[in-house]
Order: structure tokens, then C-alpha cells, then sequence
């Protein structure tokens, strides 16, 4: 695949198959990915890759805080609080497609807090991963973070996986820092779910929109 056809061709895959990601080919993943650019240089991209052991034992006490509906303090706002009206149509318009996709009703609370559930389990995938930045970066250092993980969204799709990225792993930093061992002067900024799509899953067959640029873009001469 050529590299329009990579980036076009990425989605957030939130359903996996059992196949195993061999070690090497994260290795290489993050081998390209690292090519990023940083301002000065500074590669401020942590990744804590998370297989076997301890990926079953960081799933099992996410998933026992999320059904004991603890609440951690968390370490940035993943949102605007309020959120712009343009911004909240597509947020519940990308929410309104993903349940359509999997038949669950918009009044389905308890079916959609199942599927925001899977994200704990990092939607199945054989590899996990836990992004981290220095406390001391403010939003500049978090855009060339945010350039190195794009990489590896496009890394995966050109060795056949995909991935989703999930900040939902930001709501639980106590519980990341303490299962793998992170230093405190880290945020944990998102995850990232990797394996091989499960194509047979209605989840990964629908796809989101994006505006025209011409709502984002002003050309100026
Ligand atoms: C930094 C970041 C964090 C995200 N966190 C989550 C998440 O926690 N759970 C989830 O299901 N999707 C998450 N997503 C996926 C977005 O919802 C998705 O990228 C968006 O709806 C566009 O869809 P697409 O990726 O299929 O093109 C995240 C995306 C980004 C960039």
C-alpha cells in the first residue's frame, strides 16, 4: 500500500483476533515510529508495551474499578468542560454511528456502558500500550507525542493489524502507574489497543466522517 492509501485506510479497530503480535514486529513498529518529529529533537514519547501477565493483571483491576465505579484523580481533561456545540455534534454523531453498528439503541445505557467497558480490556488485542509524557511538557511536547503515535497507527496497517487509541485509560492513572510501574512525574496520556482487526466483528465495519477542509482551512494570498 502506498501512503495515501495507509492513511486512508486507518480506523479505529475495536475488535481483535486471538493471533499473537511476535515481539519483533512491535519492535519494528516502534523502530519506524520513532522517526517522528520533536521540536529540538526532544522525543518526549514514552511507551510501556503490555503483553501476557501484565496485561491481564492491569485489565482485571481496570475493569474492577470501572465496575465498582471508582474514580481516580485524573491527570488531564480529555474534553473541554463545556464542549463547543460544533465540537459535541460530532462527538455524539461518531457515538450515534458506533452503537448503530452494533445494534444497540440509543437508550441502551446498560449495552453502552458494556461496549465503553471493552475498554479495559483493550478490545481484545494481544498487545497493549500505555503512552506517557514528562508532567513537565504542556501542550507543545503533547503535539509531538501526538506525531509519533499517529506513526504507529500506520505502522500497524502496513503489517496488516490496526489499532485504537484509547484515553480512556487516562481516567485510571493511579491504577496504570502502580500495575506497571510508571514514575509518578509521568502522564499517562492514552493507550493503544494492537492486533489483528477481527473483521467479522460489526464494530470495525463502520467508518466516521470528517468534515470538508473548507471548514477547517483558510487560505490567505
Ligand atoms: C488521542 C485519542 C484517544 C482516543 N481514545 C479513545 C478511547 O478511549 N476509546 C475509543 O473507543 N476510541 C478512542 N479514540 C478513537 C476516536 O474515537 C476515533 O479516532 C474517532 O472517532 C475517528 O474514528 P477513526 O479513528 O475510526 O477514524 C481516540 C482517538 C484519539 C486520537
Amino acid at each position: 500500500m502506498n501512503l495515501k492509501d495507509i492513511i486512508k485506510s486507518r480506523y479505529s479497530v475495536r475488535s481483535f483476533t486471538k493471533k499473537n503480535v511476535d515481539i519483533e514486529i512491535i519492535k519494528e513498529i516502534l523502530q519506524i515510529s520513532k522517526c517522528a518529529p520533536s521540536g529540538g529533537n526532544i522525543q518526549p514519547w514514552k511507551v510501556y508495551v503490555v503483553t501476557g501477565n501484565a496485561k491481564e493483571k492491569l485489565i482485571e483491576r481496570a475493569l474492577s474499578n470501572y465496575d465498582n465505579g471508582v474514580q481516580e484523580k485524573i491527570e488531564y481533561e480529555i474534553y473541554p468542560n463545556p464542549l463547543d456545540e460544533e465540537y459535541r455534534k460530532r462527538r455524539s454523531e461518531c457515538a450515534k454511528d458506533m452503537y448503530a453498528a452494533l445494534s444497540i439503541e440509543q437508550d441502551d445505557i446498560e449495552s453502552r456502558l458494556t461496549q465503553i467497558r471493552e475498554n479495559f480490556k483493550f478490545f481484545g488485542a494481544p498487545v497493549g500500550m500505555i503512552i506517557t509524557i514528562d508532567k513537565a511538557f504542556a501542550v507543545n511536547g503533547w503535539g509531538h507525542v501526538g506525531m509519533f503515535i499517529q506513526n504507529i497507527c500506520l505502522s500497524a496497517i502496513d503489517n496488516d493489524m490496526g489499532t485504537c487509541l484509547q484515553e480512556s485509560w487516562s481516567i485510571y492513572p493511579e491504577t496504570v502507574k502502580d500495575v506497571l510501574n510508571i514514575p509518578d512525574n509521568e502522564v499517562v496520556w492514552c493507550g493503544i489497543a494492537l492486533g489483528y482487526p477481527n473483521l467479522e466483528h460489526p464494530i470495525n465495519n463502520y467508518r466516521t466522517s470528517r468534515e470538508s477542509i473548507d471548514k477547517f482551512v483558510t487560505f490567505i494570498k
